[in-house]
């Protein structure tokens, strides 16, 4: 049984391979291309294609998959938004993911994030690399008697919860569902007192219809003056326009993103030799308080094994018609 691995990266073949041991009836065959309707027939003979977070899992390539005899679909990853799930439905494609693999992967880029805007620890290592050891620019906050503001309680949510309970800091959060192994330490609140509240608000939600742009600027001027904010779930939880207005309305102390509205085109691409020349990113990287990273919340040891693992989990289930809690679609 064979799987075609788009968008295939050193780090990928590393992770995958040893576990492939376990599943000696699988063969996976790496490939460099984004799975995109144009590279869709490229899996035409094989069993299942392996897709990410940038991977276009469209109508269009659903469509060229089926043509092409595909019927399994396996997201290394655990958001979904880039998946046509009706579409899959109605094509009797099945989709599988990998909730959960190491939330503390993820939680604990977010503190680092944090950290790292509320110190201006990229601007200190220019410094002192440069042989300027004033301290300029790099007065930050104590995170210890603060509040902390968590949106989003699932499995990262919570990890966020609990490093923020270890750093000392009032932990609240807002969801649509309470998460009961938090009440001893965590206190749900709305959406608007937990803005209104928090010295750091970090996201951890999905991105869905009802979450696009839940960070626009009526909800920016809701924070208090000298707030962090992190988003490490999907960019387009946060309107990058009107993030920018409020960086100039001088609200926030610090911002760290992992992921951004642009990102897509740009997520593990070398494009340092590019002119950007629309990048609203570029405008973003131009503040003082804000630190980009490129989607590496999920880029540990450990969660690399474990999506490794449970991906071919998900291949061996989908080919058995084993319905999980990993389904998609
Ligand atoms: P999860 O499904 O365990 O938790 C999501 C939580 O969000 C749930 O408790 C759900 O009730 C809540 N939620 C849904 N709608 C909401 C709303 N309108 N307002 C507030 N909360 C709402 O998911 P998990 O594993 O914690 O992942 C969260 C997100 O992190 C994923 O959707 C994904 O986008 C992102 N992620 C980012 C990674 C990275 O490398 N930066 C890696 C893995 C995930």
């Amino acid at each position: 049984m064979k799987i075609l691995f788009y968008a295939a990266k050193i780090y990928d073949k590393k992770s995958f391979d040893p576990v492939l041991k376990n599943f000696p009836e699988i063969e996976i065959d790496y490939i460099d291309h984004e799975l995109e309707p144009r590279t869709a027939a490229l899996a035409k003979g094989y069993d299942a294609v392996c897709a990410f977070v940038s991977s276009d899992v469209g109508a269009a390539t659903l469509e060229k998959l089926n043509e092409c005899g595909v019927k399994i679909v396996l997201m290394r990853c655990a958001g979904y938004n880039n998946v046509d799930k009706e579409k899959a439905k109605e094509l009797g494609i099945t989709v599988k993911c990998v909730p959960g693999y190491s939330p503390e992967s993820v939680a604990e880029h977010a503190m680092a994030l944090a950290l790292a805007a509320n110190r201006r620890l990229y601007k200190a290592y220019n410094k002192v690399r440069e042989n300027d050891y004033t301290l300029k620019g790099l007065r930050g906050v104590n995170f210890y008697g603060k509040t902390a503001g968590i949106v989003g309680t699932g499995k990262i949510g919570a990890a966020m919860c609990r490093i923020c309970n270890g750093f000392g800091m009032k932990v609240i959060a807002y969801d649509v569902y309470e998460n009961p192994a938090l009440k001893e330490f965590v206190e749900y609140v709305s959406l608007d007192e937990l803005l209104e509240r928090s010295d750091l608000i970090s996201l951890h939600c999905p991105l869905l219809d009802s979450t696009y742009h839940m960070i626009n600027i009526d909800a920016i001027k809701k924070m208090k003056d000298g707030v962090i904010l992190v988003n490490t779930s999907r960019g387009a939880l946060v309107n990058t326009n009107e993030l920018i207005e409020g960086i100039r309305l001088d609200k926030f102390l610090g911002v760290g993103l992992d992921v951004y509205e642009e990102e897509t085109g740009n997520v593990y691409e070398d494009r340092s030799d590019d002119i950007m020349a629309h990048s609203v990113t570029a405008r973003l990287l131009a503040f003082p308080n804000v630190i980009i990273t490129s989607h590496q919340g999920f880029y540990t040891v450990e969660a690399l094994a474990a999506i490794a693992e449970t991906t071919l989990q998900n291949f061996m289930d989908a080919k058995n018609g084993v319905k999980t809690n990993n389904d998609v679609a």
